[in-house]
């Protein structure tokens, strides 16, 4: 089967996405028009070409610099109606958004209002059949007290549908130790735990994230490949790794972890992820950026060795790992398996 025919099947399915950045979803024509909005004449074009960033340090700038354009409520309603619509168009019916919350507190805006306006917007898109939850998200490079106050700002945001506290970023920028104390009051505050590690940094970096900051789930993870102690923890233990291909590669990170030849996706370790037994959830992380969709990480994880039933498997596994009361997680799954025997898949 070709991967075409599996996106076409991919379409067909009700599909969850759990590592996915709202500040990584803005279509360049969306940042040129907050752009004008806030006085900059910047053209999509122009917008692309900044998203092309050519190693790991240029990403972080390219991120850093589309999220100036996002100022106020307006601004934050605006990608999020824009990308709930795509989410929805694809049948994703269940997303799991991570916002850079800290990047918010430390431009100082008014993060109650910018979250009132996303959580308005997750409202409307019920109506398209897909259902929102948030991750607040602290930026490792902006130390400990940032991600403690992130997470203070998690926990309040919590009865509004803040389930999870993360931390992203510069990944070698902070010892796992520091922000301990953050995971500890969002736990506290009834919230879950994940983490970004071993996307640039090392094997231990994602040990750390689990002993130390009690993540659930791990944001990419690709450096476990070059442990295979770890990966059979990882199986046995049951944490699911947040797999986003395209992102991998554009970050440059792939090439970072496995040498400079593996500038190229048949490099990435999903497969053998896969193979032994790791839960994996395919995500497309900053999907405007990087110019993908979930259907095309689907597509290229075809392309990667999965074949029809793998996918399915592959898909399902999002279900699972979604942080959901256990008994909405059920229903989701019924449904999935629902419609992966009516198209023949499992
Ligand atoms: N890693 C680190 N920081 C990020 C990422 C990522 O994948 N996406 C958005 N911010
Ligand atoms: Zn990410």
């Amino acid at each position: 089967m070709t991967a075409s025919d599996i996106a076409a099947i991919v379409a067909q399915l009700p599909k969850a996405e759990l590592h996915l950045h709202l500040e990584g979803s803005i279509a360049p024509e969306t940042a040129a028009q907050l752009a004008r909005r806030h006085g900059a004449e910047i053209t999509p074009a122009e917008v692309a070409h900044r998203y092309r960033s050519p190693d790991f340090p240029g990403f972080l700038d390219a991120y850093k610099w589309v999220t100036s354009f996002l100022r106020q409520p307006q601004d934050y309603a605006l990608i999020a109606d824009e990308l709930f619509a795509r989410l929805a168009a694809q049948d994703v019916v269940y997303a799991e958004i991570t916002i850079s919350a800290s990047v918010m507190l430390r431009r100082n805006q008014d993060l109650a209002a910018n979250f009132a306006a996303l959580a308005e917007a997750a409202e409307r898109s019920k109506s398209r059949g897909l259902r929102v939850q948030w991750i607040f998200d602290t930026a490792r490079q902006f130390g400990p007290e940032m991600a403690m106050e992130t997470a203070r700002w998690a926990a309040r945001l919590a009865p509004r549908g803040v389930v999870a506290f993360g931390v992203g970023g510069d990944e070698l920028a902070l010892p796992a130790a520091e922000l301990r104390p953050a995971y500890d009051l969002a736990r506290e505050a009834g919230l879950r735990a994940v983490a970004h590690a071993g996307e640039i940094g090392p094997p231990q970096a994602i040990r750390e994230a689990i002993e130390i900051l009690g993540a659930e789930r791990i944001g990419h993870g690709i450096a476990a490949a070059l442990d295979p102690a770890l990966m059979e923890r990882l199986a046995s233990d049951g944490v699911t790794l947040e797999i986003c291909p395209t992102s991998n590669l554009r970050t440059g990170a792939l090439a970072r972890q496995f040498g400079a030849e593996s500038a190229s996706l048949d490099r990435h370790p999903l497969k053998s992820f896969f193979d032994r037994g790791l839960r994996v959830a395919l995500s497309t992380d900053d999907p405007a950026m990087f110019e993908t969709d979930l259907i095309a990480e689907y597509a290229l994880a075809a392309r990667l060795g999965l074949d029809a039933p793998e996918i399915a498997r592959l898909a399902e596994m999002s279900f699972h790992a979604a942080l959901l009361p256990e008994p909405d997680c059920q229903s989701y799954l019924a449904r999935f398996r629902k419609r992966t025997s009516e198209l023949g898949l499992l």
